[in-house]
């Protein structure tokens, strides 16, 4: 048979079939030539030609002259407007990685799964990606830590080179998310908000502005209220003396032409403070040296302005640098806050900018808000201001006098004092010490130990007379972690009780400041979904919420996420649970809280960077029967549900929803 016309004709039509190809000329790009500085990544700097460790990549025993060597978690955005036919590379863990490491890579295109590897392990063989990339606009590299956290996971995209035909692939910064307002606006009639009970010491001094939205002039009034304190009718501050020990259930209502609206609130008088997490403001994160008296005034009449009162942000805490730094130690600039530390008395000099620390207090004390301080048991604190060592009765005596009702206590330059390697002891001495100095002073105040968590604090800083300590560094530099240190703080959810909270420190969205640098406030790098999803990590932890943005720029956007009472009522809740997690796969968890109402708030979470689904099922959540399903960030009910909830969590995002026991009958919607 002659074959020669069907050979001919074959040979033809794979010669067409290559033509555009041929055409386009398809140009080899290696990954390597992108701007790797774009590579989000867990530990170091993305590598070209190298593995993370600056070594030859070499995944199983070969070698390879080119690619990228990253470290999970790892992401890289890359524009590629459909002008890339294919992608092809080598992946694997590298061998230099000195340990156990796992990761997953993926390739995303236009938010759909495209390729994954799979679990893979040192000593594994590369596997090859070979994918066609034509008409994809956005492609994401990323490298997961399969589940187990991210040490040893040096990963290598070997050989890794895209075919380009028309526009050339560029790395591209993670594309931006609009911020978008969720809670809902609050309406004209009163709603009181705030905890539903109050703890304070029987014969001190007395402060607590009862938190309610809607409009003003509003009536407050209160029945049952012990005969030593007092409300003020127009604004709904109650002032007195703590009545004698016992709890007291007093009903308040608050009146205004659009409605009224009535709550209970049991105020307790014994020796338990804070018996819901603290709610205000610190100035940390947003001002750090350049801290002022008339910045906390503002402060406070931003509470008050904005309506973060009104759903209960009550503290307004100076933290470091209103003291003096010693002259000698020529480290800070402001020549106003530099000068003698203590007075001839021995007692502590505030500097110049804070020039009357009782009329301060009384600014604040007159809003119906509370005032907060910091100081440190060493001789220096943190900044390298002045601190309470050898002072500390004094001190203690002094901060009452000037009318705090809140006392940050740091560990900075005590470490010295306490030698290189403190025993549990001596990890205690300091703030047992402060503890039963603040007990003794004739004013409540809130004590709040910062030591970072060193020594387990969650498991005996409540008897050293805290209510509420660090369980970490400081959240400000490692503010792309939120999931990863909310997840750590978890772990010591056994300990978390009113009057005794787990803090993983400040609430940093809006405009703050870099914390390595103090630098000057500026929009945060968090995402309008990372934004909501930092929220209700803190509230679904009972952690303290204190806003720690510059609230001279704060914007709708922010305010809806910090001012959001459905929300905020999860975190004030009287039971003080902090949640149960469960990881449903390596995106998505859920954070469970039980409530003292017999109800179950919910978050599920995100960390990947598209669409999840997820489904919530009931004996996950422990709760069986038909429930009402309300999402809090909206404030909507999004019916009843029998067995599961399924829902779709934005990128890095939350659906944070509470499930309330309902009958079959119910109705499904709000
Ligand atoms: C430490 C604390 C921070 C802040 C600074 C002040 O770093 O962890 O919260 O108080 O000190 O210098």
């Amino acid at each position: 048979m002659n074959l020669t016309p069907v050979l001919r004709w074959s040979s033809i039509l794979a010669w067409l079939t290559a033509l555009p190809l041929a055409l386009s000329a398809a140009e080899s790009i290696p990954l390597q030539t992108l701007d790797l500085t774009l590579v989000q990544q867990g530990w170091g700097h993305a590598q070209t030609n190298r593995s993370i460790r600056e070594k030859p990549l070499a995944i199983a025993g070969k070698t390879y002259a080119e690619g990228v060597g990253t470290h999970a978690k790892s992401t890289l955005w890359i524009q590629l407007d459909g002008g890339t036919e294919r992608f092809r590379a080598q992946v694997g863990v590298d061998d230099a990685c000195g340990g156990a490491g796992s990761v997953e890579f993926k390739v995303l295109g236009d938010g759909k799964t495209l390729w994954q590897s799979g679990t893979m392990k040192p000593g594994q063989a590369a596997k090859a990606v070979d994918l066609d990339l034509r008409g994809v606009k956005l492609l994401l590299l990323s490298v997961g830590d399969a589940g187990d956290g991210v040490s040893y996971d040096h990963a290598n995209w070997a050989e890794a080179r895209f075919e380009v035909s028309g526009p050339r692939p560029r790395a591209v910064t993670k594309p931006q998310e609009k911020p978008y307002l969720l809670t809902p606006k609050p309406g004209p009639a009163p709603r009181l908000n705030g905890p539903l009970v109050y703890g304070c010491r029987p014969g001190h001094p007395f402060l607590y502005r009862i938190p309610a939205t809607g409009t003003r002039p509003m009536e407050f009034s209160a029945r049952n209220l012990p005969d030593t304190l007092k409300l003020d009718p127009a604004t709904g501050i109650i002032t007195g003396i703590a009545p004698a020990r016992g709890d007291y259930l007093v009903n308040l209502t608050a009146k205004n032409p659009a409605g009224q609206a009535s709550r209970s609130l049991t105020i307790k008088s014994g020796d338990t403070l804070s018996l819901t997490p603290p709610m205000g403001w610190n100035h940390w994160y947003a001002h750090y040296n350049r801290v002022t008296d008339k910045m906390m005034r503002e402060a406070a009449d931003t509470l008050i302005n904005s309506g973060l009162a009104d759903v209960g942000y009550e503290y307004v805490n100076i933290d470091d640098c209103w003291m003096n730094a010693p002259p000698q130690a020529k480290r800070e600039p402001d020549a106003l806050r530099v000068g003698p530390l203590r007075d001839d008395q021995g007692n502590m000099v505030p500097n110049r900018h804070f020039p009357d620390m009782k009329a301060l207090t009384a600014y604040i004390h007159g809003r119906g808000l509370k005032a907060g301080l910091y100081t440190s048991p060493g001789p220096l604190t943190c900044g390298g201001f002045a601190g309470s060592y050898q002072h500390e009765a004094q001190d203690a005596r002094l901060y009452a006098e000037w009318g705090f009702d809140f006392l940050k206590y740091d560990w900075c330059s005590y470490g010295k004092i306490a030698g290189a390697d403190p025993s549990l002891a001596a990890l205690k001495k300091p703030y047992q010490q402060m503890g039963d100095l603040l007990k003794e002073q004739p004013r409540d105040m809130v004590f709040n130990l910062c030591q970072y968590g060193m020594g387990d604090v969650w498991k005996w800083g409540e008897s050293v007379g805290g209510h509420c300590w660090r369980t970490a560094g400081d959240l400000g530099f490692e503010l792309d972690r939120i999931f990863e240190v909310a997840l750590k703080n978890s772990e010591y959810r056994a300990y978390s009780r009113p009057g005794a909270w787990n803090d993983p420190d400040y609430l940093q969205i809006g405009w703050i400041g870099n914390a390595r640098n103090g630098g000057l406030p500026q929009p945060c790098s968090l995402s309008p979904n990372e934004q909501y999803a930092f929220m209700s990590l803190w509230c679904l932890m009972a952690s303290p919420l204190f806003y720690s943005g510059d609230l001279s720029k704060v914007d709708d956007f922010t305010l809806n996420v910090l001012g959001n009472p459905e929300v905020i009522e999860v975190d004030q809740d009287p039971l003080g649970q902090s949640a149960a997690v469960t990881r449903l796969n390596e995106q998505v968890f859920i954070m469970v809280k039980d409530l003292a109402d017999g109800t179950k708030a919910v978050g599920l979470f995100n960390q990947g960077e598209f669409d999840e689904p997820a489904s919530l099922n009931w004996a996950l959540a422990g709760v069986g029967g038909p429930q009402m399903v309300r999402d809090l960030w909206r404030q909507t009910n999004l019916g009843v549900q029998a067995g599961e909830f399924k829902t779709t969590v934005p990128p890095r995002g939350v659906v944070m929803v509470r499930l309330m026991p309902a009958r079959p009958s119910s109705p499904t919607q709000p």
